[in-house]
């Protein structure tokens, strides 16, 4: 699949009332700073479309991308970044929950995991909420340039091994970086087929 069109279609705080005819959306999801704005632009091929920061908490609403005039991509806030306030973590948490849980046109939600660490207690966490709440996911290992490709490969080999104490089989798992577009194509391909099984 390519991207040949991807237009800003707006900024919302609030859990949207799902309308019966939305287009198809794949949602970006992950901790925050793990890179998820980033490879909207990288698939893309537009930089600044979503909007990037070193400093993590840069997303705090949700943003959705009308793609190839047909789908939706949504870039979600980070979960788990620690330096913003009690109150602002919690807000952020039930907006991301409700509307993981209440957005039945999510075909694919995208979880982004940072390649150089082992799977983090949150994430963990977080992925067997999605169990049970039933919602497709894939998952994305991020910033693949700063591991070589040896080191990225027994990264790799680890989170699986993590994964096969709670799944089985194991969901798609895909390494990209966003600075080399590394692995754009073979992401791009599996949403392509996710987009026909749900066509
Ligand atoms: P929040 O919106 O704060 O939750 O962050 P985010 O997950 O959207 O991360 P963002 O895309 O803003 O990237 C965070 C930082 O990581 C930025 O400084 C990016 O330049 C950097 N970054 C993201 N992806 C990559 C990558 O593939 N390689 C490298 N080297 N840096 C990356
Ligand atoms: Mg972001």
């Amino acid at each position: 699949m390519e991207i040949n069109q991807a237009i800003f279609q707006g900024s919302f705080t609030k859990t949207e009332v799902p309308v019966g005819n939305a287009p198809v959306e794949f949602a970006f999801i992950g901790r925050s700073n793990v890179g998820k704005s980033s490879l909207i632009n990288m698939l893309c091929r537009t930089k600044g479309l979503a909007h990037t920061s070193s400093t993590p908490g840069k997303t705090q609403c949700i943003n959705k991308f009308l793609v190839n005039g047909k789908w939706i991509i949504t870039d979600l806030p980070g979960y788990g970044f620690a330096k913003v306030s009690k109150t602002l973590r919690a807000r952020l948490e039930v907006m991301i929950h409700n509307y993981i849980q209440r957005t039945p046109q999510m075909v694919l939600l995208v979880v982004l995991l940072d390649c150089r660490h082992p799977l983090q207690k949150i994430d963990l966490e977080f992925l067997l909420k999605l169990g049970s709440w039933q919602i497709p996911y894939a998952l994305v290992l991020t910033k693949a340039d700063k591991l070589s490709k040896t080191a990225l490969q027994k990264q790799t080999e680890q989170f699986k091994e993590a994964l096969s104490l709670y799944w089985e089989p194991l969901p798609p798992l895909f390494a990209v970086s966003s600075k080399t577009a590394s692995g754009r194509e073979e992401l791009l391909d599996y949403m392509g087929s996710v987009l026909e099984e749900n066509g």
